[in-house]
């Protein structure tokens, strides 16, 4: 009974309270409220007339009325003087609910009217205004709503905030003693729409405001309480809100000032379905979230001798319609040294990248940590995912076995095309890297070649610069890569749109050894008639000053390899120049070098080093492309060549004789180019020695005499007394099929080497120029007396350098 009486008493109070009666002018009001209503009449601070109000014949600026009563007012227009409010105290008693609407009273509605209604609940710890029917939509303080009525919530002293009708704003529910005041201007028709008071089971922050975010595309304003003045000292206030299935929204922060705080923190709280998210206010805020969430703004204890102890916040929350989001929750909680980046490949597109609840263009997910990431409206291809792994091997007893370098596995919500994986390889001091390829052979890819795989290996140097070892795909003949650098980095990128992550077989394998003496070793299975092009590292630039590279050139004994240098830098160098050398792996001395000149075409029949050492140049570069060709020789080319030797034996003779001859001129010679050894070498022309294996050095000279000179002088011989002499040259390299030596080379080596030749011995200018492929008949030819010369020759200036050059012709008879 009580309940429902009081719940009477808040309605059609004012119909039969308040009335006027006109008396000589003045206007008199009746006022006869019921027991809990207290009416003020107070004449606004800003009025400048001198009116006053009066109860029989006491007059005042204000008068307070809460029983019947007779008001005077002195003054003909009084409603432009007084406002009218109108206090309403509702007392909850155990449990109360009820609804209010707010009416009007004819006589007053001159006045500008503020209908209060301050609600205590009793016994319980909170209340609820319901505003479901209409909602409200916060406004700044100085904002005006259309229809000019102001709702305003307050508990104790603190504004919650100021309202107009038709917002999202659902309900609010206050701590224990609040109130409830609605502002209308004079003469403005009372909207009624009414609200419910109801007991509430008790809150955690002094008001929680709740809003329902509707179901099409929305964006709200909100205010900190008191805005703009500050937010109270330690204070706390939640906003709830609702948002409908598939809409996401976000916070977006318009303006706030913080405060200088004594203890705690002022910051915001997310308060997500299962977890808690803190930001700073001045942190991205949460966005693109699927679902409700509570948000509660907690001040801290403001340092009060600060200058800066405001808190406000405006904010705004929009909320928008989407597909389909895919959550992630990446726990690399016991990974290592494993770095996963996603990123938006347009950072206008439709699909949202989330990283931790925060919208992003990119995400980096780190192992030893649970990352949440979630995608929404994202197509594989709307994502790009690199990803580093870091290999890490202190000590080589630590990993003696190799490593599979692999495409690591995602899980399958990262939505995303693994374009790129890094790995970065740290092996032990003054260790080597060794890279194998797992399935099949490596290609070395140069500049402007295409890569007909889904993959191009990338291997570069962790040095300050970064040096590009070199790219490769599969499919190819380099079996082996060894890199004397114990941090490097291998990349294999996806070519075109293609997915990595469709690949589960091991890349490459990759262990850690002990230093080598060279600072690059590739070892090359080439397969017969297929090219293989071989560039120095970091092709098209130069190779580090001094670096060495060696490539390991194997293949079967019936195969013999075609060698040419289809491209050679130019270079000056410090010191000591850079060199070229090819050596037999069986017959060890066997070797042709090259220093300070173009290196020549040669033929070789067994598995060969082809080693290249750079100097420190003070112009150009050290590089060089390298080809090789394997084609089957031996027998065919033995059959042929045994016929031409028919022809080329009666030559025999006249060659032993220039034999002799040329090995007094070069003993002469040779010192002329060694003193030829200035500071600065151009790498083309002149012969000059190596400083730092000053044994080789002359070796190597030699050596390149034995192979070139000697039958430069068959050449020059043959040129001499008979142009068939070259004929007979082509006549044997053309059945064989070489194919380095094309018809061009061939008639332009046979005619730079007669010109070489001559050169060579008048002055260290020149190069000799003999293609391989010239050597071998030569040597056949050159015999007994010729490999005797050189001995003699070579026994002379170094040991070592005699027995290859011995074993050379006796065992490779074939090579052309
Ligand atoms: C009117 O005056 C009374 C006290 O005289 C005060 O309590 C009340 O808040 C005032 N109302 C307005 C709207 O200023
Ligand atoms: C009544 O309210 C209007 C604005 O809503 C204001 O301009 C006017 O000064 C107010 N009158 C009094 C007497 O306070
Ligand atoms: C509230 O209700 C209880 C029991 O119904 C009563 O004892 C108490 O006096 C009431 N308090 C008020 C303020 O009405
Ligand atoms: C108040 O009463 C209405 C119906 O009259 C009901 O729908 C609502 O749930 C009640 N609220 C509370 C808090 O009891
Ligand atoms: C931010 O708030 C300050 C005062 O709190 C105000 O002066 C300023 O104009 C506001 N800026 C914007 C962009 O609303
Ligand atoms: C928000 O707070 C209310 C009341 O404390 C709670 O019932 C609700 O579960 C919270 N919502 C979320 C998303 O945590
Ligand atoms: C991945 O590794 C590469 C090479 O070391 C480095 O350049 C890149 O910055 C790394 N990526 C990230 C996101 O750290
Ligand atoms: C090989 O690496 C070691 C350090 O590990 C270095 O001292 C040496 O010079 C390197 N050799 C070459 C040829 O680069
Ligand atoms: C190896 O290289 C990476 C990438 O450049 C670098 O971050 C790291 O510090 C290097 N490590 C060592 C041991 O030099
Ligand atoms: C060429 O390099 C290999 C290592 O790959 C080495 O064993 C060989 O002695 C080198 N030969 C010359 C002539 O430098
Ligand atoms: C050698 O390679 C470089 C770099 O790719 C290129 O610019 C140059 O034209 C090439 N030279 C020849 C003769 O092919």
């Amino acid at each position: 009974m009580g309940l429902l009486g009081k719940m009477l008493l808040l309605f059609g109070l004012f119909q039969s309270s308040v009335w006027i009666i006109s008396v000589s002018g003045n206007p008199e009001f009746a006022i006869n409220p019921y027991s809990d209503f207290t009416i003020h009449i107070n004449r606004s601070t800003t009025s400048q007339l001198n009116c006053k109000v009066c109860i029989k014949n006491s007059c005042q600026s204000s008068v307070t009325v809460s029983k019947s009563t007779n008001v005077v007012f002195t003054c003909p227009q009084p409603e432009d003087v007084f406002m009218v409010e109108i206090v309403r105290h509702i007392v909850c008693n155990i449990s109360c609910n009820g609804t209010i609407t707010p009416e009007d009273v004819p006589s007053i509605q001159n006045f500008n009217r503020t209908f209060t209604w301050n609600v205590n609940v009793l016994g319980h710890k909170a209340f609820h205004l319901d505003f479901t029917r209409a909602g409200l939509r916060q406004i700044q303080p100085k904002e005006q709503c259309q229809d000019k009525h102001i709702y305003t919530v307050s508990t104790g002293k603190v504004t919650v905030g100021k309202f107009c009708l038709y917002g999202t704003i659902k309900s609010i529910q206050v701590l224990r003693k609040g109130s409830v005041s609605l502002q209308v201007p004079g003469k403005q028709q009372l909207n009624t729409a009414s609200f419910g008071v109801s007991t509430a089971s008790e809150i955690t922050s002094p008001a929680i405001i709740n809003v329902i975010l509707p179901e099409e595309p929305s964006w709200q304003d909100f205010y900190s309480p008191n805005y703009p003045e500050s937010f109270p000292d330690d204070d706390l206030i939640t906003w709830a809100f609702q948002v409908p299935y598939k809409y996401y929204s976000t916070v977006h922060i318009l303006n706030y000032t913080i405060p200088r705080c004594e203890t705690k923190d002022t910051r915001m709280e997310y308060q997500l379905y299962g977890r808690t998210m803190v930001k700073k206010l001045s942190e991205p805020q949460l966005s693109e979230h699927q679902g409700s969430f509570n948000l509660s703004l907690q001040n801290c204890n403001v340092d009060t001798q600060s200058p800066f102890t405001r808190l406000t916040l405006h904010f705004q929350i929009s909320a928008v319609r989407r597909g389909n989001e895919v959550r992630c929750t990446v726990d690399l909680k016991s990974e290592k040294g494993l770095l996963i980046h996603i990123m938006k490949k347009e950072p206008k597109s439709d699909c949202i990248l989330k990283l931790n609840s925060l919208d992003q263009n990119t995400a980096t997910i780190t192992s030893q940590k649970i990352t949440y990431v979630s995608f929404i409206d994202c197509q594989e291809e709307n994502l790009l995912i690199t990803m580093n792994k870091t290999i890490v091997c202190q000590q080589l007893r630590d990993c003696p076995y190799p490593e599979s370098l692999r495409v690591p596995v995602l899980d399958k919500c990262i939505i995303g095309v693994v374009q790129e994986v890094r790995w970065i390889l740290q092996g032990p001091q003054r260790g080597t890297v060794e890279l194998l390829s797992s399935a099949g052979n490596l290609q070395q890819l140069l500049p402007g070649q295409i890569c007909k795989d889904t993959v191009i290996f990338t291997v570069s140097e962790n040095e300050a610069q970064g040096i590009t070892v070199g790219q490769f795909c599969p499919q190819g003949s380099i079996h082996k890569m060894q890199i004397n650098a114990t941090n490097i980095t291998v990349s294999a990128l996806s070519t075109g749109e293609k997915n990595l992550r469709q690949i589960t077989s091991s890349l490459l394998q990759v262990s850690f050894t002990k230093s080598i003496r060279e600072s690059y070793i590739f070892t090359v299975l080439p397969k017969k008639d297929i090219p293989v092009l071989l560039a120095t590292p970091a092709w098209p630039l130069g190779m580090k000053a001094y670096a060495i590279v060696s490539w390991f050139i194997s293949f079967p004994t019936q195969l013999e390899a075609h060698v040419s240098f289809p491209n050679v830098s130019q270079l000056t160098c410090k010191n000591r120049p850079a060199y070229i050398k090819l050596q037999r792996k069986r017959s060890q001395g066997k070797m042709y070098s090259w220093q300070d000149q173009n290196p020549k075409d040669v033929v070789v029949s067994e598995s060969f080093y082809l080693n290249m050492s750079n100097c420190l140049p003070v112009k150009g570069a050290f590089s060089v492309v390298s080809q090789v060709t394997l084609h089957v020789g031996k027998s065919v080319l033995l059959s042929i060549v045994l016929s031409v030797v028919g022809v080329l034996l009666l030559l025999t003779i006249i060659l032993a004789a220039f034999c002799i001859i040329r090995k007094k001129k070069q003993k002469q010679k040779a010192p002329e180019v060694s003193v030829y050894n200035p500071n600065s070498h151009p790498f083309l022309p002149g012969l000059h020695d190596i400083p730092r294996e000053t044994e080789d050095e002359d070796l190597h000279i030699y050596h390149y005499i034995d192979d070139h000179l000697v039958y430069g002088h068959l050449l020059k011989n043959l040129k001499e007394d008979e142009k068939p002499a070259v004929g007979v040259y082509r006549d044997f390299n053309g059945p064989t099929g070489q194919e380095p030596l094309t018809d061009e080379s061939e008639g332009r080596g046979a005619v730079e080497l007669q010109v070489g030749v001559y050169r060579s011995f008048t002055g260290p200018q020149s190069a000799p120029d003999v293609p391989g492929t010239l050597v071998k008949p030569g040597e056949i030819l050159a015999c007994e007396g010729e490999q005797k010369a050189d001995e003699e020759i070579s026994a002379d200036d170094d040991q070592e350098t005699l027995p290859n050059v011995q074993g050379k012709p006796k065992t490779e008879p074939m090579v052309a």
